[in-house]
């Protein structure tokens, strides 16, 4: 039995969905989210910037006594998810695993489609991760840096989402792909308008769910889960709280009621 919160952080917004799944799959846990407003986005950083800024944000946890960090942003999994657990006392999840994983389990025909950031896509990580799974499966990988804008203003079944989504998404229907992981913390919102551009045969991953699984395993191996009693979420930002505080409601799907600012770095 372990009370200490779960530290989860992300680029901005997006790792809301990751906390989502979070609340849904571990009920009695307490949780700190950061989001990194004030510098994101982080997909068209470079690893070294993307690297440093998640440092700054695992100090900062760590010092708020979380008892395990989930990264809920994929850009920082694919730079940094090595050097943040090289530098935490407590145990580290990431995001790419358990979507590679999921993906892996998914696939009749072993080709597979991501999309993610630049930045993520760049780092081949994903492409790593389903290929240390199994090495013959065929990986398409597609940035798609134009959904995460589109997200943020709600639009998630405007006709400009539905014409991108169409562009990018060509290349990997080409391919044959029978299964799309949505590699970025923003995609599961836009999930039935991607459904329907890829069509029925194709099965959409969510890394947001697969890595809530993931952390509650880790937990129960580590034997720290909370088991029990209420839960206390907190959410804190480096910047634009009011912002955080009108798209964030879309994202976790209820209200945040208080949101705090700590600007970092
Ligand atoms: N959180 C980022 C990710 O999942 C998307 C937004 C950004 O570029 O910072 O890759």
């Amino acid at each position: 039995m372990n009370k200490a919160p779960l530290g989860v952080f992300d680029s901005g917004i997006g790792g809301l969905t990751v906390a989502r799944a979070l609340f849904e799959r571990l009920p009695h846990e307490s949780v700190i989210y950061f989001g990194d407003t004030a510098r994101v986005p982080y997909g068209p950083k470079s690893p070294d910037t993307v690297r440093r800024y998640s440092g700054e944000i695992l100090a900062y946890l760590l010092n708020r006594g979380v008892k395990a960090v989930v990264v809920a942003c994929n850009t920082s999994t694919a730079h940094a998810l090595g050097y943040l657990k090289e530098r935490s006392t407590v145990p580290v999840v990431g995001v790419i695993e358990p979507g590679a994983r999921a993906a892996v389990a998914a696939t009749k025909t072993g080709t597979i489609g991501v999309i993610g950031t630049a930045g993520t896509v760049a780092s081949g990580a994903y492409e790593r991760a389903i290929k240390a799974l199994r090495p013959d499966a065929r990986v398409h990988s597609q940035p798609c840096p134009l959904f995460v804008p589109l997200v943020e203003e709600g639009w998630f079944e405007h006709p400009a989402a539905e014409l991108i989504a169409r562009e990018y998404l060509a290349p990997l229907q080409r391919a044959k792909v029978d299964v799309l992981v949505l590699g970025c913390t923003h995609y599961p919102l836009l999930k039935p308008l991607l459904a329907r551009v890829m069509g029925p045969g194709v099965k959409l991953v969510d890394s947001a769910e697969e890595t809530a699984t993931a952390v509650a395993r880790e937990l129960e191996r580590l034997d720290l889960l909370a088991n029990g009693g209420s839960h206390d979420h907190r959410f804190v930002v480096s910047d634009d709280e009011p912002h955080f505080r009108k798209v964030g409601a879309r994202f976790l799907g209820e209200k945040l009621k208080q949101v705090e600012v700590v600007p970092l770095g």
